[in-house]
């Protein structure tokens, strides 16, 4: 199927370069050449598992699995020039190294920063890897790198357990891995396949743990299970609020420590109104009395709470509420959720809209505080990501997204200004967060890895050396070692 490519769709595909470089960085036409020889001879060299496809000659009709998330990452190949799944096999990156042919790993498609997951190169989706196999006897199960959360949960469900993964739909299981990953099955950057546990390689274990697509692509991820019943919980939506949101959710945070309990609360500006936004949720079919009472008085505009599955819960959430439009994340990392930091995050999104909104089509400001508990970090065991666990951080999501490119300088100027500005008032309230390691998966594009990795950064660095001596996964996107 993909061993023949027709002429005709070599001028298309030229065609469809010439349309999206006058948007974003220029790929020359000798590099789109060389870009499609180099799938011509991955389509000749893989296995019938794997294909490659071309724009208007083969692409797939499930389309949408090969569409990017994030209108502002994928700009750089809107139209996913050429777009090779991969099999186990390694033989796919052994020539994209040998040729340096840039490319990028797509899981679930979230990041929002540019290159992270697309690229003006050979897009590689992993959507071909798609099982979940559940071991009753070890209480594990495999859960290919290509799936998002939504499928996971899914075929949990009738077994009656889960794993740790997303809150939100549409999330990818690859680029947003939190905790109970027992194993890893990877293509090194050389090409070889290899099953990586913490002591079959404690350093790949360790650095693939936060380390994302540096030492490789992941094809399966083997995850700890365990015993998952009704939940309890949904989305509160208010029109405005926010004095009432930033006091429950302080009060919440201050007396709350059922480690089943959890919130996050999130001032927004969408479509021209103050939208609070509080999701609420307990790991049982009922919360004890008065836990979550303080929210369920908020006068809302929508109130989808009740006693549900898992599954139900994840596919409940609001994310859909900037499909189309550009978006980044930035992040502050705090220590200390209290009555002042609230009211400067919700100051923070009003002062923003007001000077934003005549100005920017499309706009969008979300400012969420995610008040988890301090014994947070005290469960996992060594990884790249966080740095430190003696103390847990309160990672802040800041989202803005907007209507038209010719606004991304500015919404990302802005976006770092807020987050300082916010990060200054912690530390003046006597949060020390000048050095608290900030989340990668929220952090903006630029964000020095120090910040992220702090004294892991030298070890990790040893790492990429050892094993992708070449710096073949340095022709992909994203947080780079
Ligand atoms: C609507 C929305 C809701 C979100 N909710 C949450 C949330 O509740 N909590 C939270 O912590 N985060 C959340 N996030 C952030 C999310 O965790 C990150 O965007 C995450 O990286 C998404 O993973 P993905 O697989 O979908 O992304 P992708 O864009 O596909 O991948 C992200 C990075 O991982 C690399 N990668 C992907 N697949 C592989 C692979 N097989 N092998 C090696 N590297 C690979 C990519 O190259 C890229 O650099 C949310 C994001 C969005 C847009
Ligand atoms: C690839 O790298 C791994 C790890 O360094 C090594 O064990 C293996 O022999 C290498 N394979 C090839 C074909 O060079
Ligand atoms: C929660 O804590 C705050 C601050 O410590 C206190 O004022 C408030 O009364 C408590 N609320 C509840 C419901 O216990
Ligand atoms: C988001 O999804 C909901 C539920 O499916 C739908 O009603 C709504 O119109 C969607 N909104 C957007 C902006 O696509
Ligand atoms: C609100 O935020 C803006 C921007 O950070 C700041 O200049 C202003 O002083 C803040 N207002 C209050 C009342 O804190």
């Amino acid at each position: 199927m993909f061993a023949t490519v027709a002429f005709s769709s070599l001028s298309s595909f030229l065609l469809f370069n010439a349309v999206y470089a006058a948007d974003g960085p220029t790929l020359q036409t000798r590099g789109v050449i060389q870009t499609f020889s180099v799938c011509e001879e991955i389509g000749k060299a893989v296995s019938s598992q794997s294909a490659v496809f071309y724009p208007l000659h083969n692409y797939p009709p499930a389309l949408s699995s090969l569409e990017h998330q994030k209108m502002s990452a994928p700009l750089y190949v809107s139209f996913h020039m050429i777009i090779a799944i991969l099999s186990t096999s390694g033989v796919q990156l052994q020539i994209l190294g040998k040729t340096n042919t840039p490319f990028a790993v797509k899981g679930g498609g979230h990041a929002s920063n540019p290159g992270f997951s697309s690229t003006a190169g050979v897009q590689i989706t992993m959507s071909r890897f798609s099982g979940v196999t559940y071991h009753s006897d070890s209480q594990t199960v495999d859960i290919g790198s290509g799936l998002i959360w939504d499928d996971v949960y899914a075929a949990l469900e009738p077994y009656g357990v889960n794993v740790v993964g997303g809150r939100v739909t549409g999330v990818g299981v690859a680029g947003f891995t939190l905790g109970g990953v027992m194993a890893y099955q990877l293509v090194l950057p050389n090409g070889t396949i290899s099953d990586i546990t913490a002591s079959s390689n404690p350093d790949l274990f360790f650095a693939l743990k936060g380390g994302f697509n540096n030492f490789g692509i992941v094809t399966q991820f083997t995850l700890k299970t365990f015993p998952q019943g009704q939940v309890w919980g949904g989305t509160i939506l208010a029109l405005g609020e926010f004095d009432k949101i930033a006091t429950a959710t302080a009060n919440f945070y201050a007396n709350v420590t059922d480690p089943k309990a959890s919130i996050i609360s999130t001032f927004n500006w969408d479509l021209g109104i103050h939208l609070g936004q509080v999701s609420l949720f307990y790991d049982g079919s009922s919360p004890p009395d008065g836990m979550f009472d303080e929210f369920m008085a908020i006068p809302a505009v929508s109130q989808d709470i009740s006693s549900r599955s898992f599954l139900s819960l994840v596919l409940s959430s609001v994310s859909n509420e900037t499909s189309g439009l550009r978006g980044y994340f930035d992040t502050v990392s705090l220590y200390d959720i209290t009555p002042s930091m609230l009211t400067a995050v919700s100051n923070e999104t009003t002062y923003w809209a007001s000077q934003l909104a005549w100005e920017v089509p499309g706009l969008f400001l979300s400012y969420d505080i995610e008040p988890f508990l301090p014994s947070m970090l005290s469960h996992g065991s060594d990884s790249a990501w966080p740095p430190k666990r003696d103390r847990a951080i309160l990672p802040m999501n800041i989202y803005y997204a907007w209507d038209l490119s010719l606004s991304d300088t500015k919404m990302g100027d802005t976006m770092r200004t807020s987050s300082s500005h916010l990060t200054e008032l912690a530390v003046l309230g006597g949060q020390d967060v000048t050095d608290a390691p900030l989340y990668p998966n929220y952090a903006l594009y630029g964000t020095p890895l120090s910040r992220m990795y702090g004294d892991n950064l030298p070890r990790l660095q040893a790492i990429k050396a050892q094993y992708d001596p070449n710096n073949v996964m340095g022709l992909a996107g994203g947080w780079k070692f």
